[in-house]
């Protein structure tokens, strides 16, 4: 069985960007590989972040993971900080990851942007990319399910693992990104030729565990055009195309066919549907998330999957040591 692997990041609230892109398509795998999925929790300290906010991500984002539908019998389930070996080849993927390599990074352009005016540049955001490599060539995985805005660090990795193969001989398995088909990157509704994402506009994007009147609004209110034609093109109708990306993955109904359905149908009447599927489906997975909650499950599921987890690590890691001339 092939094997997979993916992880997100504990910084902020859980958005609809991250559900689509990522967590449906992990649900929709585990059947057929081998996965891993983790909480990245070592990558949340690459830009400041309290401690007590950290915690609470953490604990929602396991149970997000547990209410999709995310089954620890089936998946290795875990928190990145549990197995140490992560930080250790982190470090030695460090070692081997070149200054240029990591400062063409389009995320760490972006992140950086937004802070240098008025900060200094904390070097774990320069250097996560190797942290990351670290985390997907301890495993042997084969694939990497992500959002498109990742894909250049899975790219990254593969050069890396690439790299230290030839260098040492054979020791990773070199990886492939894959992003689903629809939804691989879904638009902020206040300005749909941005991501949504955790950090941007209130209004723009939607947390899978708000309070649903607020999701309808923001979904009713959300920035489109004013032709009045449901029609998908990115480039000039990016709003609608956005709303058409998430009523395709919510709802597995293709964009054609769902344009097919809203011909002559007015703007308000296809929001109030996006409105309607977005709150139903988040309505099933907030009351699900409570349920988790409440129950303590938690910290076994953790504790099991780490365990799981720093077998396979450990093995790689000590390969690697031997390969380097650390024992
Ligand atoms: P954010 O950008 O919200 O901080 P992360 O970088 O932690 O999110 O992303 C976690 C996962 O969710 C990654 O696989 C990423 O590609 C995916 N993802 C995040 N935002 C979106 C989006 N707007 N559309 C599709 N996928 C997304
Ligand atoms: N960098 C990813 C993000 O910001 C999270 C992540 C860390 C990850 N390590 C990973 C994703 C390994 C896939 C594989 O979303």
């Amino acid at each position: 069985m092939k094997r997979m692997l993916s992880g997100i990041k504990p910084t902020g609230q859980l958005t609809l960007g991250n559900y689509i892109g990522a967590i449906k398509q992990f649900i929709s795998y585990q059947e057929e590989y081998e996965m891993f999925i983790f909480i990245a929790d070592l990558h949340a300290l690459t830009l400041p972040i309290d401690a007590k906010e950290l915690r609470k991500n953490t604990r929602d984002l396991i149970s997000v993971y547990l209410a999709c539908g995310l089954d620890p019998d089936k998946v290795v389930l875990f928190k990145q900080s549990d197995v140490h070996e992560h930080a250790e080849l982190g470090y030695i993927m460090a070692c081997n990851s070149y200054m240029g390599e990591l400062s063409r990074m389009t995320q760490y352009k972006d992140k950086t942007s937004k802070i240098s005016d008025h900060g200094s540049i904390p070097t774990g955001i320069f250097i996560y990319p190797a942290l990351m490599a670290a985390d997907i060539l301890l495993y042997d995985a084969n694939y990497i399910p992500v959002g498109i805005d990742q894909k250049q660090h899975v790219e990254l990795t593969r050069d890396l693992a690439i790299r230290f193969n030839n260098h040492y001989s054979e020791t990773f398995i070199v990886p492939e990104p894959i992003t689903p088909k629809t939804g691989a990157k879904v638009a902020s509704l206040s300005n749909p030729e941005k991501k949504m994402s955790k950090s941007e506009s209130e209004k723009g994007t939607i947390y899978l565990l708000e309070d649903l009147n607020i999701t309808r609004k923001k979904i009713m209110s959300s920035v489109t055009d004013c032709d009045n034609e449901i029609k998908y093109d990115t480039e000039h109708k990016p709003g609608i195309s956005n709303l058409l990306t998430i009523l395709s993955s919510l709802t597995g109904k293709s964009i054609e066919s769902l344009v097919e359905n809203y011909q002559n149908v007015g703007y308000g009447t296809f929001k109030k549907d996006v409105a309607d599927a977005v709150c139903k489906e988040l309505g099933e997975l907030q009351a699900k998330v409570l349920e988790i909650q409440s129950s303590n499950k938690i910290e076994e599921i953790l504790e099991e999957g780490a365990k799981k987890a720093s077998y396979y690590a450990r093995k790689k890691l000590s390969k690697v040591y031997r390969k380097v001339g650390l024992n």
